[in-house]
């Protein structure tokens, strides 16, 4: 079978990207795109690409590029997404989908309407612990999930690129959207869809940023569970997502950097109420994200974190900030029809 082509645009997150397509025996990297020619020099010389453009629209004119992973600031994805896909091209488009619910909107239209498959990189849905976690709900396990609670604590003054567009006055970006929609789309894809939201948040950590960088949010979820997800990216500690799912018959304790997950549960085999279930680390599992899009593409299957997914965590992490910002609890339906999305 002929190989697929990928290019990849943005190539600091967009590097894993590349080696997740490197890795795949039905796809050819066939160019990179970056705004900055030493990056592009060697992640093009490390792996072979050479093909190298900074302006992403020479990509949208490769015949031989079929798949495009948008890994660049999240502000740009909604634009290089609609452009990609009416170019004929399957995306991949990192976390968050867009900064906008609105924008979401458009993309999943433009998906519809051109039949380029479009995923959002929701890559929680790939880290072992989180995917065992899942499965063992699914088994019953911990028998009815009652209430659920996730985090994205992340000291970003460590990170590359914060003093550029994350912290832009113009395009903000929410941290609850940028980086809480980790948290927020674990908790979705476990408990289902949420109803209403209520948060609250501050700015005593990242005192010059122009968005808050703190937050702590309630929520109550269509199937009746309840929830919380906390975001800081001013905290001042190791990076995980520690995450708790309560049920009926027992309780998982999980996270995306730890060699196991903790689970207490009546339903044990053994008829212990305490198990440590080891699993591999891999909180940026890029590879099987990529390996689940490339094998949707071929064989023509849905896309499990589609447009919509990805809307609705943004959805969400909307309400969370719109419910800060006022001090009332948002329902996330309103939201979605303030932008006329009627699902
Ligand atoms: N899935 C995850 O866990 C994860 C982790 C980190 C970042 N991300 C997401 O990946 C995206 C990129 O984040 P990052 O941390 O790599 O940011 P970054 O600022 O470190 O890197 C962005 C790269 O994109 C390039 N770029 C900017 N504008 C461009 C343009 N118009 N055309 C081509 N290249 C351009 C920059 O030169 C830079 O090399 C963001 O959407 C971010 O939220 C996801």
């Amino acid at each position: 079978m002929k190989k697929l082509g990928a290019a990849v645009i943005g190539l600091h997150m967009g590097l894993g990207h590349v080696e997740g397509y490197k890795k795949n025996p039905h796809v050819e990297v066939k160019a990179i795109c970056d705004l900055r020619e030493d990056l592009m020099e060697r992640v093009g010389n490390e792996y072979g690409v050479e093909r190298r453009v900074k302006d992403y629209k020479e990509i949208l004119k490769m015949d031989d590029v079929h798949i495009v992973s948008v890994a660049t600031p999240d502000q740009l994805h909604h634009e290089q997404a609609i452009a990609f896909m009416r170019a004929g091209k399957h995306v991949l488009c990192e976390k968050p989908m867009a900064l906008k619910v609105g924008e979401c909107k458009d993309m999943i239209h433009v998906s519809d309407e051109t039949g380029a498959k479009l995923m959002v990189g929701q890559i929680g849905r790939y880290a072992p612990g989180f995917v065992q976690t899942k499965k063992l709900i699914a088994q019953g396990i911990i028998g009815d999930l009652f209430f659920v609670e996730s985090e994205y604590a992340h000291d970003y003054a460590k990170l590359p690129g914060v003093g550029e567009w994350r912290i832009d006055p113009v395009n903000k970006r929410e941290p609850f959207i940028g980086g809480g929609c980790h948290a927020v789309d674990l908790v979705r894809w476990i408990a289902g869809e949420v109803e209403e939201i209520f948060a609250y948040s501050n700015r005593m950590m990242l005192k010059d940023w122009p968005v808050d960088d703190c937050f702590i949010s309630s929520m109550k979820f269509k199937s009746g569970v309840i929830g919380k997800v906390f975001v800081s990216v001013g905290c001042m500690r190791p990076y995980t997502m520690r995450s708790v799912f309560y049920g009926s018959e027992g309780t998982i304790i999980s996270d995306n950097t730890s060699p196991s997950i903790q689970v207490y549960s009546n339903k044990l085999q053994n008829k212990l109420s305490f198990a440590t279930v080891p699993v591999a680390i891999s909180n940026h599992n890029v590879a099987a994200e990529i390996a689940e899009f490339v094998d949707c593409i071929i064989n023509d299957k849905p896309v499990l974190t589609d447009g919509r997914e990805g809307m609705m965590t943004v959805a969400v992490c909307r309400a969370a900030v719109v419910s800060s910002e006022k001090g009332t609890p948002v329902v996330v339906d309103d939201l979605l029809s303030s932008v006329g999305y009627k699902g």
